[in-house]
């Protein structure tokens, strides 16, 4: 999932780069909306974001390694 336009570039290892960053944005994202659900007590909403996080940091993973940088 993208929370925001990913971009675009004809040069492969760049547009993965633009994607890595997008990714790092949405985890930042949802780690703020997780942050705000729990001192709201909106506990199953909470569980339901850390899934999505959880997947969002394996598309990260997943690019760095693309990238050779893990
Ligand atoms: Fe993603």
């Amino acid at each position: 999932m993208k929370s925001k336009e990913a971009g675009y570039s004809e040069d492969p290892k760049t547009m993965l780069e633009m994607d890595l960053k997008a990714e790092q944005e949405t985890i930042k994202n949802y780690r703020e909306r997780i942050r705000q659900a729990e001192s709201s007590g909106e506990f199953a909403l909470s569980e339901a974001l850390r899934d999505i996080i959880r997947q969002e940091q394996d598309h990260e993973i997943d690019l760095k390694d693309a990238l050779g940088l893990r």
